[in-house]
């Protein structure tokens, strides 16, 4: 679940500019009015990574896209897949119990 921050907090989090919906769109400028949405993931101790390579400092993978085997990939991006890097459908299992919404980064070859 992620947390609004105030404006303050917001400088040390992630920064993320989505279209407001139509319904708060600003009268006469349509949906084209951007807003700035600051967010915190509530990871929790130990962080978001429950269990994937926590030997290492740093978990980085690198893909070069013209070596895929298969015309689209999908890459984890909720750390709970046996097969990481890449998606295992895990995902599906995490969103029920948590109510969060993650998904894979699908690379298409
Ligand atoms: Fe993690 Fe699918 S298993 S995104």
């Amino acid at each position: 679940m992620a947390t609004p921050l105030c404006a303050a907090a917001a400088a040390a989090a992630c920064r993320l500019y989505v279209s407001p919906p139509a319904s708060l769109a600003a009268p006469g400028r349509g949906r084209s009015r951007r807003c700035l949405v600051a967010v915190r993931a509530e990871a929790g101790v130990g962080g978001i990574n429950p269990a994937i390579r926590k030997e290492e400092a740093k978990v980085v993978d690198t893909v070069l896209a013209g070596e895929l085997s298969k015309p689209l990939t999908a890459y984890c991006r909720c750390w709970r897949s046996g097969t990481f890097p890449l998606c295992d459908g895990s995902h599906v299992k995490h969103n029920k119990e948590t109510g969060d919404n993650v998904g894979p980064l699908l690379v298409k070859k």
